[in-house]
Protein backbone atom coordinates (compact mmCIF):
# COMPACT_ATOMS: atom_id res chain seq x y z
CA UNK A 1 0.00 0.00 0.00
CA UNK A 2 2.93 2.11 0.95
CA UNK A 3 4.58 1.39 -2.30
CA UNK A 4 2.10 2.15 -4.44
CA UNK A 5 0.99 5.18 -2.41
CA UNK A 6 4.50 6.61 -2.99
CA UNK A 7 4.46 5.42 -6.62
CA UNK A 8 1.12 7.50 -7.48
CA UNK A 9 2.55 10.52 -5.52
CA UNK A 10 5.47 10.70 -7.47
CA UNK A 11 3.85 10.26 -10.38
CA UNK A 12 1.64 13.49 -9.83
CA UNK A 13 4.40 15.66 -8.62
CA UNK A 14 6.81 14.54 -11.81
CA UNK A 15 9.86 17.08 -12.01
CA UNK A 16 8.48 19.42 -9.29
CA UNK A 17 10.11 17.38 -6.86
CA UNK A 18 13.90 16.17 -6.52
CA UNK A 19 14.29 12.94 -4.19
CA UNK A 20 17.36 13.37 -2.14
CA UNK A 21 16.67 10.41 0.10
CA UNK A 22 14.62 7.67 0.41
CA UNK A 23 14.75 5.21 3.29
CA UNK A 24 12.09 2.00 3.49
CA UNK A 25 11.38 1.01 6.83
CA UNK A 26 10.24 -2.08 8.48
CA UNK A 27 8.55 -3.43 11.88
CA UNK A 28 11.33 -5.77 13.80
CA UNK A 29 10.54 -8.25 16.49
CA UNK A 30 8.08 -7.48 18.99
CA UNK A 31 8.06 -3.86 18.12
CA UNK A 32 11.91 -3.30 18.83
CA UNK A 33 13.92 -0.91 18.00
CA UNK A 34 17.43 -2.60 16.33
CA UNK A 35 18.89 -1.66 19.57
CA UNK A 36 16.84 -4.24 20.94
CA UNK A 37 14.50 -2.65 22.66
CA UNK A 38 10.80 -2.63 22.75
CA UNK A 39 9.23 0.80 20.89
CA UNK A 40 6.64 3.20 20.95
CA UNK A 41 4.84 1.27 24.63
CA UNK A 42 4.72 4.83 26.42
CA UNK A 43 2.60 5.56 23.32
CA UNK A 44 -1.15 7.42 24.38
CA UNK A 45 -3.81 4.92 23.50
CA UNK A 46 -7.76 5.63 23.15
CA UNK A 47 -9.01 9.61 23.66
CA UNK A 48 -5.18 10.75 25.02
CA UNK A 49 -4.08 9.59 21.50
CA UNK A 50 -6.12 12.51 19.59
CA UNK A 51 -5.46 15.19 22.33
CA UNK A 52 -2.01 14.51 22.28
CA UNK A 53 -1.59 13.95 18.50
CA UNK A 54 -4.19 16.34 16.66
CA UNK A 55 -4.33 20.08 17.20
CA UNK A 56 -7.53 21.09 18.78
CA UNK A 57 -9.86 24.13 19.23
CA UNK A 58 -6.75 26.29 20.91
CA UNK A 59 -5.84 26.71 16.94
CA UNK A 60 -9.18 26.53 14.95
CA UNK A 61 -7.42 27.64 11.79
CA UNK A 62 -5.69 24.50 12.14
CA UNK A 63 -7.37 22.20 13.89
CA UNK A 64 -7.24 18.31 13.66
CA UNK A 65 -3.85 18.90 12.21
CA UNK A 66 -0.62 17.69 13.26
CA UNK A 67 3.00 18.76 13.73
CA UNK A 68 5.14 15.69 12.14
CA UNK A 69 8.95 15.88 13.51
CA UNK A 70 10.81 13.34 11.23
CA UNK A 71 14.59 11.95 12.45
CA UNK A 72 17.04 9.75 10.61
CA UNK A 73 19.14 8.01 13.20
CA UNK A 74 22.12 5.68 12.57
CA UNK A 75 23.11 3.45 15.13
CA UNK A 76 27.29 2.23 15.61
CA UNK A 77 25.68 -0.87 16.33
CA UNK A 78 29.28 -2.25 17.56
CA UNK A 79 29.63 0.92 19.86
CA UNK A 80 26.36 -0.69 21.68
CA UNK A 81 27.22 -3.89 21.30
CA UNK A 82 29.97 -3.21 24.01
CA UNK A 83 27.75 -1.28 26.90
CA UNK A 84 26.72 -4.33 29.15
CA UNK A 85 22.58 -4.84 29.14
CA UNK A 86 21.98 -3.04 32.70
CA UNK A 87 23.87 -0.06 31.11
CA UNK A 88 21.92 0.11 28.11
CA UNK A 89 18.50 -0.62 30.05
CA UNK A 90 19.49 2.78 32.63
CA UNK A 91 20.62 4.53 28.94
CA UNK A 92 16.72 3.59 27.66
CA UNK A 93 15.04 3.70 30.94
CA UNK A 94 13.29 -0.29 30.67
CA UNK A 95 14.44 -3.52 30.90
CA UNK A 96 15.72 -5.15 27.36
CA UNK A 97 13.68 -8.61 27.76
CA UNK A 98 10.73 -7.92 29.24
CA UNK A 99 10.25 -4.13 28.21
CA UNK A 100 9.14 -3.18 32.11
CA UNK A 101 9.71 0.57 33.06
CA UNK A 102 12.97 1.56 35.52
CA UNK A 103 12.39 3.96 38.29
CA UNK A 104 15.50 6.21 37.56
CA UNK A 105 14.04 9.60 39.95
CA UNK A 106 17.04 9.05 42.47
CA UNK A 107 19.60 8.25 39.35
CA UNK A 108 22.99 10.51 38.84
CA UNK A 109 21.89 10.30 35.51
CA UNK A 110 18.07 10.48 33.94
CA UNK A 111 17.10 7.89 31.08
CA UNK A 112 16.09 8.19 27.31
CA UNK A 113 12.17 7.82 28.60
CA UNK A 114 12.79 10.14 31.60
CA UNK A 115 14.48 13.20 29.53
CA UNK A 116 11.48 12.31 26.94
CA UNK A 117 8.55 12.90 29.13
CA UNK A 118 7.32 16.49 29.49
CA UNK A 119 5.59 18.01 32.26
CA UNK A 120 4.63 21.27 33.36
CA UNK A 121 4.82 23.66 36.23
CA UNK A 122 1.62 21.51 37.76
CA UNK A 123 1.98 18.45 37.00
CA UNK A 124 0.61 17.56 33.67
CA UNK A 125 2.42 15.20 31.27
CA UNK A 126 2.22 16.02 27.64
CA UNK A 127 2.66 12.75 25.12
CA UNK A 128 3.20 12.87 21.40
CA UNK A 129 2.35 10.01 18.98
CA UNK A 130 5.72 7.91 18.25
CA UNK A 131 5.75 5.69 15.15
CA UNK A 132 9.79 5.29 14.96
CA UNK A 133 10.52 2.59 12.15
CA UNK A 134 13.87 0.73 12.07
CA UNK A 135 15.41 0.36 8.73
CA UNK A 136 19.29 -0.49 7.39
CA UNK A 137 21.16 -2.07 5.46
CA UNK A 138 23.33 -4.88 7.14
CA UNK A 139 25.78 -5.64 3.84
CA UNK A 140 26.61 -1.88 3.88
CA UNK A 141 26.88 -1.98 7.91
CA UNK A 142 23.74 0.66 8.18
CA UNK A 143 21.33 0.17 10.96
CA UNK A 144 19.46 3.11 12.18
CA UNK A 145 15.59 4.51 13.58
CA UNK A 146 13.50 6.92 11.82
CA UNK A 147 12.18 8.65 14.67
CA UNK A 148 8.52 10.10 13.54
CA UNK A 149 6.79 12.38 16.11
CA UNK A 150 3.29 13.40 15.80
CA UNK A 151 2.21 16.17 17.90
CA UNK A 152 -0.52 18.48 19.36
CA UNK A 153 1.88 20.83 20.19
CA UNK A 154 5.13 21.83 18.49
CA UNK A 155 6.95 22.83 21.63
CA UNK A 156 6.24 19.25 23.15
CA UNK A 157 8.58 17.72 20.49
CA UNK A 158 10.92 20.70 20.51
CA UNK A 159 11.21 20.54 24.72
CA UNK A 160 11.81 16.42 24.10
CA UNK A 161 14.85 17.10 22.10
CA UNK A 162 16.07 20.05 24.07
CA UNK A 163 16.19 17.85 27.17
CA UNK A 164 18.02 15.25 24.61
CA UNK A 165 20.58 16.68 23.45
CA UNK A 166 21.33 19.76 26.48
CA UNK A 167 20.47 17.45 29.40
CA UNK A 168 18.53 17.65 32.76
CA UNK A 169 20.48 19.26 34.21
CA UNK A 170 22.40 20.67 31.49
CA UNK A 171 25.50 18.34 30.21
CA UNK A 172 23.55 15.11 31.56
CA UNK A 173 22.43 14.55 27.71
CA UNK A 174 20.58 11.39 26.72
CA UNK A 175 23.24 8.94 26.36
CA UNK A 176 21.03 7.02 23.71
CA UNK A 177 23.12 9.58 21.65
CA UNK A 178 26.11 8.23 22.26
CA UNK A 179 25.30 5.90 19.42
CA UNK A 180 22.80 7.06 17.23
CA UNK A 181 23.52 10.25 15.15
CA UNK A 182 20.77 12.01 13.21
CA UNK A 183 22.16 12.73 10.00
CA UNK A 184 18.57 14.18 8.50
CA UNK A 185 15.34 15.67 9.75
CA UNK A 186 12.78 18.15 9.84
CA UNK A 187 9.03 19.19 10.61
CA UNK A 188 6.11 18.72 8.58
CA UNK A 189 2.06 20.17 9.55
CA UNK A 190 -0.02 17.12 8.04
CA UNK A 191 -3.60 19.02 7.71
CA UNK A 192 -6.64 17.36 7.53
CA UNK A 193 -8.45 16.70 4.19
CA UNK A 194 -10.62 19.48 4.49
CA UNK A 195 -7.99 21.93 4.58
CA UNK A 196 -6.37 20.31 2.09
CA UNK A 197 -9.03 20.53 -0.32
CA UNK A 198 -9.37 24.25 0.84
CA UNK A 199 -5.62 24.66 0.02
CA UNK A 200 -6.83 23.55 -3.80
CA UNK A 201 -9.90 25.15 -4.06
CA UNK A 202 -8.23 28.57 -3.04
CA UNK A 203 -5.88 28.21 -6.14
C1 LIG B 1 17.60 6.90 18.03
C2 LIG B 1 16.36 7.31 18.12
C3 LIG B 1 15.43 6.80 19.19
C4 LIG B 1 15.28 5.54 19.69
C5 LIG B 1 16.01 4.27 19.26
C6 LIG B 1 14.27 5.61 20.72
C7 LIG B 1 13.86 4.54 21.50
C8 LIG B 1 12.97 4.61 22.54
C9 LIG B 1 12.61 3.52 23.42
C10 LIG B 1 13.15 2.09 23.29
C11 LIG B 1 11.73 3.99 24.33
C12 LIG B 1 11.10 3.21 25.50
C13 LIG B 1 9.82 2.51 25.13
C14 LIG B 1 8.68 3.43 24.76
O1 LIG B 1 7.99 3.96 25.62
O2 LIG B 1 8.51 3.62 23.56
C15 LIG B 1 11.50 5.38 24.04
C16 LIG B 1 10.65 6.20 24.73
C17 LIG B 1 10.35 7.48 24.35
N1 LIG B 1 10.98 8.22 23.39
FE1 LIG B 1 12.44 7.58 22.15
N2 LIG B 1 13.83 6.90 20.83
C18 LIG B 1 14.51 7.67 19.92
C19 LIG B 1 14.39 9.02 19.70
C20 LIG B 1 13.45 9.81 20.29
C21 LIG B 1 13.25 11.22 20.00
C22 LIG B 1 14.07 12.04 19.00
C23 LIG B 1 12.19 11.63 20.79
C24 LIG B 1 11.52 12.97 20.91
C25 LIG B 1 11.79 14.04 20.21
C26 LIG B 1 11.75 10.48 21.57
C27 LIG B 1 10.70 10.48 22.46
C28 LIG B 1 10.36 9.45 23.29
C29 LIG B 1 9.26 9.49 24.24
C30 LIG B 1 8.28 10.65 24.46
C31 LIG B 1 9.27 8.27 24.93
C32 LIG B 1 8.30 7.83 26.05
C33 LIG B 1 8.68 8.40 27.39
C34 LIG B 1 7.73 7.91 28.46
O3 LIG B 1 7.94 6.81 28.98
O4 LIG B 1 6.77 8.63 28.74
N3 LIG B 1 12.55 9.41 21.26
N4 LIG B 1 12.28 5.75 22.95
Amino acid sequence: MCFEFERILLDRLGPGVTVIDEVTGFRYFDARDLLGFVDGTANPTGLDLPASARVGDEDADFAGGSYVVVQKYLHDMQAWARIPTPEQEAIIGRTKIDNIEIDDDDAPRKSHKSLATIEDADGNEYDILRDNMPFGRPGQNEFGTYFIGYSRYLWVTEKMLQRMYIGEPPGAYDRLLDVSTPHTGTTFFAPTRPMLQTLVQAN
